[in-house]
């Protein structure tokens, strides 16, 4: 019998099984920001036969049991946390210079030839911009709360009352990020370089196709298993406080 139903949504798979993660990409589903969709509604929005669908994701999950890819539905949330910092924000706050520099020289050398490299370079400006703030908002006021969720025998009073409230923010501002990433694939015809393109036009592409790929597994980790387990947390801890 398979591992998945219809049922399953598309970013309980992907927490399940981290490696459906690539599929999913290769076959456009969104599984960051739209990870609440069932695999049943996604194979009817591409016209997928269901049957055909699970059984692959169930090819793919087993010819990779053996790999030993980090399992984030295993960690504590303070792990966890602590993982999306060292690895995802650790990324970020490396590659976004990097693509500054990209497109402002693809987009001053080519930009004539095709005016959507500067939208490129304007996307990705504000993007950065919003991201930098972002991480921090989740470093030093949503992270920290969380961390104190999982040592905390007691509902702790927050500044902000629920932590539904900040997660609602963090979570809207993914959906902003998701909306840029999908600019930029569509104003660079899906990351394709075209026959005139120079090196750094193509480590542009190469860069912003690592972003998105980045921020996809990111987002879910946020979206789909962090924030739903800090969630599910206070209320564990609000209901021991009635029951006292
Ligand atoms: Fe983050
Ligand atoms: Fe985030």
């Amino acid at each position: 019998m398979s591992a998945f139903t219809v049922q399953d949504t598309v970013g309980e798979v992907v927490a399940r099984h981290p490696v459906l993660s690539r599929l999913f990409e290769t076959e456009r589903i969104d599984y960051c920001c739209g990870g609440k969709k069932t695999l049943g509604e996604v194979c009817q929005a591409k016209g997928l036969d269901p049957q055909a669908f699970l059984a692959t994701l169930e090819q793919v999950t087993s010819a990779h049991r053996s790999e030993s890819d980090t399992d984030p539905s295993s960690m504590s949330l303070t792990e966890l946390a602590d993982h999306i910092q060292a690895t995802h924000h650790a990324y970020l706050r490396d590659a976004l210079p990097r693509l500054d520099m990209l497109t402002e020289r693809v987009a001053s050398v080519h930009g004539s030839d095709d005016p959507r490299l500067r939208d490129v370079r304007e996307t990705l400006l504000t993007l950065a911009d919003e991201l930098t703030s972002h991480m921090m908002k989740e470093e030093q006021v949503l992270f920290p709360m969380i961390r104190q969720l999982e040592v905390s025998d007691r509902l702790p009073s927050f500044h902000c009352g629920s932590i539904a409230n900040p997660i609602r923010q963090m979570e809207a501002e993914h959906q902003d990020a998701g909306g840029a990433l999908n600019a930029m694939r569509t104003l660079t015809d899906d990351y394709t370089p075209p026959t005139y393109a120079c090196n750094t036009y193509r480590a542009m592409l190469d860069a912003l196709a690592h972003l998105e790929r980045d921020m996809h597994l990111h987002v879910h980790k946020e979206d789909s298993i962090l924030y739903p387990r800090a969630l599910q947390r206070e209320t564990e801890l609000a209901e021991g406080a009635h029951a006292r």
